[in-house]
């Protein structure tokens, strides 16, 4: 692939489900211009709890699936293959730039609660890397990271149950696992993309004052910047493309889809791809 006349092709975006729709519906406000092709791997979902290479591969042919179509940026939306395959991804895309989750995120935190006690709430995969405790001494040797893995909140957000008193209590029950050792951290870090569908719950079951972290908007910023840094960005000036592909469920994805992205889709907007 040829950088310099890659500006109209798409932003491409990927995670096991729905999820990474957050990340999308951040790089539609602060790119609008641009096409985007979101792919969600939801016949393999969850990949929270898969191995390292089960994970690493899945991630390889969903951007395998992408760059066939054609793409200029890849967005890991998922914090799950982030921890896992970045550099692979980043050696596949070669000399296009890939941008993951992690990273902005961990910089969100930090900015928000320098020197602070960070609760990262994630997939099992991404809490037993350590890819946030990692991410977040890298840039503050200060900060205390506490990382809790919570894949029921993946399922539940699946589902669209993301309020009320099943959603309350599931978390809570995350919580007490704890034991005390994060009564009162100073941010909390939605370190799964599926979690910002359970910010209202997430956060009632802290004190005031805590900072959520949502890793969405930092990581559109860190596309836009890297579009902008590239030459890559579109010269177009009407309104971007985007194009919705799942690996199963059409119907499902277009009814929790909907809720992601704030407005309603139907199985016709979903194209189902074989990975
Ligand atoms: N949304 C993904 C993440 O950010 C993964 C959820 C899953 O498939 O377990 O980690």
């Amino acid at each position: 692939m040829n950088v310099s006349n890659a500006n109209e092709l798409p932003i491409g975006v990927f995670d096991s489900g729905v999820g990474g729709l957050t990340v999308l519906k951040a790089l539609r406000d602060v790119l609008p211009h641009e096409d985007l092709i979101y792919l969600g791997d939801t016949a393999r979902l969850p990949y929270g709890t898969k191995s390292p290479a089960s994970i690493s591969r899945y991630a390889c042919q969903a951007t395998q699936q992408l760059q066939q179509r054609g793409i200029k940026l890849l967005v890991v939306a998922c914090n799950t293959a982030s921890a896992v395959a970045l550099e692979a991804l980043r050696g596949q895309m070669e000399p296009l730039p890939v941008i993951g989750v992690i990273e902005p995120g961990a910089t969100a935190a930090v900015a928000a609660r320098p020197g602070g006690t960070h609760l990262v709430l994630a997939t099992e995969a991404t809490v037993s890397l350590e890819a946030y405790r990692r991410a977040i001494h890298a840039k503050d040797r200060q900060a205390t990271v506490i990382e809790l893995a919570c894949e029921m909140l993946v399922s539940l957000a699946e589902e669209g149950w993301s309020d009320g008193p099943i959603a309350e209590l599931i978390v809570r029950r995350y919580l007490a696992e704890l034991d005390g050792q994060s009564a009162r951290p100073d941010s909390v870090i939605l370190g799964c993309t599926h979690f910002p569908l359970l910010r209202e719950v997430i956060e009632s079951a802290f004190d005031d004052g805590v900072a959520i972290v949502d890793s969405a908007s930092t990581t559109a910023a860190a596309a836009c910047d890297m579009l902008a840094s590239m030459s890559l960005g579109s010269r177009r000036s009407g309104g971007g493309s985007l194009k919705l592909l799942a690996t199963d469920g059409a119907t499902r994805f277009a009814r929790v889809g909907g809720q992601f992205l704030g407005h309603d889709l139907s199985a016709n907007d979903i194209t189902i791809v074989d990975l």
